[in-house]
């Protein structure tokens, strides 16, 4: 029992899938989801072989799975199969003047890309990194802003088999510089800059710093976007528009292997430097594509927009690879949220008539905090089905989306995975899965999730411990490039053969999980192991919170203290009448077992660009230590420096 998870959070609310959603749904009942669930678990091959051969393979593959080189798996051995052409050649003849994407820049500029014209870009995209001697195998990063020739940089590495590794833009020319170092990376495709907030954010030059000494880079492809002046490189630097325009429109596709490389996307560890992450091209074309027909019912008539960045691994597969792969029309933005107005995204969410939508909590809580009229100006009667990623959602953040964004008709996706796992692993299906606010239900096919002890026998219903995936499925990692023994010892080591994710779950009497948040961030008050998540979870149910961290400092007492970071809601008074108002409402809420012995109020709390709240930071605060350990993905360092008491 000693290393279980206490988990305190209740929440009895259920919302069954909508009658007029489901009447329409891919897959409307339960029986027939626990049927395919079951024949995945039982007879994966099977499972997985009919769903493989939905693609466009250029040659078939003999065995569905080799697991005999765990923890490599090896999926689709023998196959051979374009990630480019599965995502446009395949639909020319059938949707080849069907829009599949439709970009808006921040300053309201409009793009719309048929189906036949991004095939077109990106063959001649593929043509010029060719002729600049790129080849199959070659990586290529990409560090460039939300326009179109982001998913076209990627798509094009595909076609010619160079492996992609996007840097999220936000990153600094040092985090861009570390990435190519790591990968290896022999050419580099950008932009001028982008458009951020009203402002031109400069990505050439950061780029030019990151090359300093860097010869291996022989390349740098730039995208035109914002006409700042930048610095040139005569031989080394080309400008894309140009180049395209001499290229030529067509280009066969590379035949891949199933398990070659499609590309690196570096995640960042609680210590250490980043890990780039390695997705191979089978399985993760086949997972991002059913899940995506899945998880977002994707009809033929459907606009769908995620909010993410191509940056994220939320970009490469639910923007670009998995909608692409099932023909929709992908709706893709630059900005920011609240540029020029807080109203921004419901606005293009009315003008091109958006019918999915998929955002991060995180998103959701602050337009919560910006106020309802900012949402009530627009007409979002088209949005039919919501989703959520990156972190548990607090039940009073899902039920706004569910009422405000969703007007109480929409079924909402929670849908949990990692940039590991490649594609979406914990969700409901929206036709099928009766929803509890801040759970992301049950497993999707072909995944065989548990919560264990960390000895690994499996607990019982409602006991926190460690979430666990039993078996190998086709869009997981396939290895952390050039550090093998860190890919074994990080998720193969707690439990042999069992992917460990490092989070902390329970399984409730339903068989639902509810993700408790990193098993890094479990505070040990008295010896009762206690999920952050929660207590944070308590803290936004007042009506005067508008976000909270909560972490754990050493105490002489307890072993650990509860410390609450928190930001107070517009016209709150932060004080300490407020801070015992909330020390009492945690109590009341979980127990007493969970009062923050500190509460700190601030303005904003550290994230990492995707939205993170970066709790090993705050921990080093609350201890009132020095900050050890990595800082480059961290959004805004004035933060940390209020936070800390001082400016740097
Ligand atoms: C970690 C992975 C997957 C794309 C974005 C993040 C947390 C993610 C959920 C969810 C609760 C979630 C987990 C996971 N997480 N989705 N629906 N509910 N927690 O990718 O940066 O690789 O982070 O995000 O802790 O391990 P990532």
């Amino acid at each position: 029992m000693s290393d279980a998870i206490e988990s305190v959070l209740h929440e009895d609310r259920t919302f069954p899938p909508p009658p007029a959603f489901q009447a329409q749904a891919r897959l409307s009942s339960l029986e027939e989801y626990e049927r395919l669930y079951e024949q995945s678990i039982q007879d994966p091959e099977t499972f997985w072989d009919g769903i493989a051969k939905e693609l466009p393979w250029i040659e078939p593959y003999q065995r569905v799975l080799d697991w005999s080189q765990a923890p490599r798996a090896q999926w689709f051995t023998g196959g051979k199969l374009n990630a480019s052409a599965v995502c446009l050649d395949q639909h020319l003849e059938s949707r080849g003047d069907q829009t599949a994407i439709l970009w808006e820049g921040e300053p309201g500029d409009v793009v719309r890309l048929t189906y036949r014209e991004l095939h077109a870009q990106v063959c001649r995209f593929a043509n010029v990194l060719r002729e600049r001697g790129i080849k199959r195998g070659d990586r290529v990063a990409i560090y460039m802003p939300m326009i179109p020739e982001l998913a076209m940089a990627v798509l094009a590495c595909a076609r010619i088999g160079a492996v992609h590794s996007v840097v999220f833009a936000g990153f600094s020319a040092q985090a861009l510089a570390d990435r190519i170092d790591d990968g290896g990376c022999t050419a580099v495709i950008t932009a001028d800059g982008g458009w951020r907030r009203g402002k031109v954010l400069p990505l050439k030059p950061a780029v030019d710093e990151a090359l300093v000494g860097r010869e291996g880079v022989h390349t740098v492809l730039v995208a035109r976007r914002t006409e700042n002046e930048i610095d040139w490189i005569e031989g080394r630097d080309v400008w894309l528009g140009e180049a395209l325009q001499a290229a030529s429109a067509e280009c066969a596709p590379e035949p891949m292997d199933a398990e070659d490389l499609l590309f690196l996307l570096y995640t960042s560890g609680s210590t250490g430097k980043p890990k780039g992450i390695m997705h191979t091209t089978g399985g993760y074309m086949v997972g991002t594509y059913l899940t995506t027909r899945y998880v977002f019912d994707l009809r033929d008539d459907d606009v769908y927009w995620c909010t993410a960045d191509v940056g994220w691994i939320t970009g490469h597969s639910y923007i670009v690879y998995g909608p692409l792969a099932n023909g929709a029309r992908v709706v893709m933005y630059e900005g920011a949220p609240n540029a020029p107005h807080p109203g921004r995204f419901w606005e293009l969410c009315e003008k091109h008539g958006v019918t999915v939508f998929y955002t991060a909590p995180t998103a959701i809580r602050a337009f919560m905090k910006w106020g309802d009229e900012h949402v009530e100006r627009y007409d979002l009667s088209k949005l039919r089905l919501l989703g959520t990623v990156g972190e548990p959602i607090n039940p009073e953040a899902w039920i706004w989306y569910h009422r405000t964004i969703g007007g109480e008709r929409c079924p909402i996706v929670d849908t949990w995975w990692q940039t590991e796992t490649g594609g979406i692993m914990l969700t409901p299906l929206p036709g099928v899965t009766t929803t509890k606010p801040g759970s992301c239900t049950r497993p999707f096919f072909g995944v065989d999730a548990a919560v264990l002890s960390e000895s690994g026998t499996e607990l019982e219903a409602n006991q926190g411990g460690l979430l666990a995936i039993r078996r190998p499925w086709p869009s997981m990692l396939r290895g952390i490039w050039g550090d093998e023994q860190r890919f074994r010892e990080t998720y193969w080591s707690q439990w042999p053969g069992i992917y460990f994710p490092g989070d902390g779950a329970r399984r409730d009497a339903d068989g639902y999980f509810w993700i408790m948040g990193r098993v890094d961030d479990v505070i040990n008050v008295s010896g009762h192991r206690l999920s952050t998540m929660e207590v944070e979870s308590a803290l936004v149910s007042h009506e005067s919170v508008v976000e909270a961290a909560v972490v754990g400092r050493p105490d002489d007492l307890t072993g650990q203290a509860i410390v609450a970071f928190v930001t107070p809601a517009a016209g709150a008074q932060a004080g300490d009448a407020l801070a015992a108002e909330l020390a009492g409402h945690v109590a009341t809420e979980i127990g007493k077992l969970a009062r923050p012995a500190e509460i700190r109020f601030t303005d904003a709390l550290p994230k990492t660009r995707s939205g993170k709240i970066m709790r090993r930071l705050l921990r080093d605060i609350a201890a009132g230590v020095e900050i050890v350990g990595d800082t480059s993905t961290i959004e805004d360092y004035s933060v940390l420096a209020k936070l800390r008491g001082y400016d740097d």
